[in-house]
């Protein structure tokens, strides 16, 4: 079974140095499991260093986050083009770390079309902090992907890869359980399929939030996802190794 696997380092490790170590304990990883894509999401500030040595073609690059305007006053910014520039061929938008910063819907709508518009498979995270009995997180999660797809031309909708990340899941001691993400991605395909058509139904839906190479098995058999994106076991190289070999074992 053909998995993605995005290894978001977040702000990891402290040094170029140690990213490399790392970023060749993941080259390795990805170069001995066939059937598991691995996109590497490191600092952006270690990126253009490690794709211009990187000539394989058994793994691509994500920035975490990049803007929506093209350039400009932007202070502290990356642009999709400079990360394009840098060799991404990806962007995480709307990561629960960034949306804790102040990032909203409108912003990651507006980032969806122009990382497409560039050419950057945009990675779109939802999910939401908490969970009732009542049921609200599916309307909240509804109105992330309706503004996340609100300006995304019907034919491209397929070329979005979604991240369901409850937030209460992420920096935790367990991912939620796989029956539920299975729930979810039920519900994620209908609700695309429902407001922007049948491009939806062949959306790839990767799940985020504490997996590591004990619990990524059964999410992938279990939570009906196409992959995972993955936080701290990725920036622990031996984690991250048994992760994607228990998942090109599949
Ligand atoms: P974690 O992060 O794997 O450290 O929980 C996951 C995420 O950011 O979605």
């Amino acid at each position: 079974m053909k998995s993605i696997v995005v290894a978001n380092w977040k702000m990891n490790p402290a040094t170029f140095k140690e990213a490399k170590k790392l970023f060749d304990a993941t080259r390795k990883a990805a170069e001995g499991a066939k059937n598991v894509a691995v996109i590497v999401a490191p600092p952006a500030i270690f990126l253009r260093e490690l794709s211009v040595g990187y000539k394989g073609k058994r793994l691509t690059f994500a920035a975490q986050n990049a803007h929506f305007e093209s350039g400009g006053a932007f202070t502290g910014e990356i642009s999709m083009s400079e990360a394009r520039d840098a060799k991404c061929s990806s962007v995480i938008i709307g990561h629960a770390e960034r949306r804790g910063m102040g990032e909203e819907n409108d912003d990651t709508r507006r980032k969806v079309v122009a990382a497409l518009t560039i050419g950057l498979t945009p990675v779109l995270c939802v999910g939401e902090r908490t969970r009732s009995q009542s049921g609200e997180h599916f309307e909240f999660v509804r109105e992330q992907l309706v503004a996340g797809f609100a300006d995304v031309p019907p034919a491209k909708i397929p070329r979005v890869i979604i991240v369901y990340e409850p937030v209460w899941a992420i920096g935790a001691e367990r991912p939620m359980n796989a029956r539920d993400m299975h729930e979810m991605a039920i519900f994620i395909r209908k609700t695309v399929v429902d407001r922007y058509g049948q491009g939806g139904m062949n959306l790839k839906i990767l799940y985020g939030g504490s997996i590591d190479e004990s619990n990524a098995e059964d999410m992938i058999q279990n939570g009906d996802v196409n992959g995972l994106l993955v936080g701290r076991a990725s920036t622990d190289a031996e984690k991250f190794s048994a992760l994607v070999s228990a998942l090109g074992a599949l």
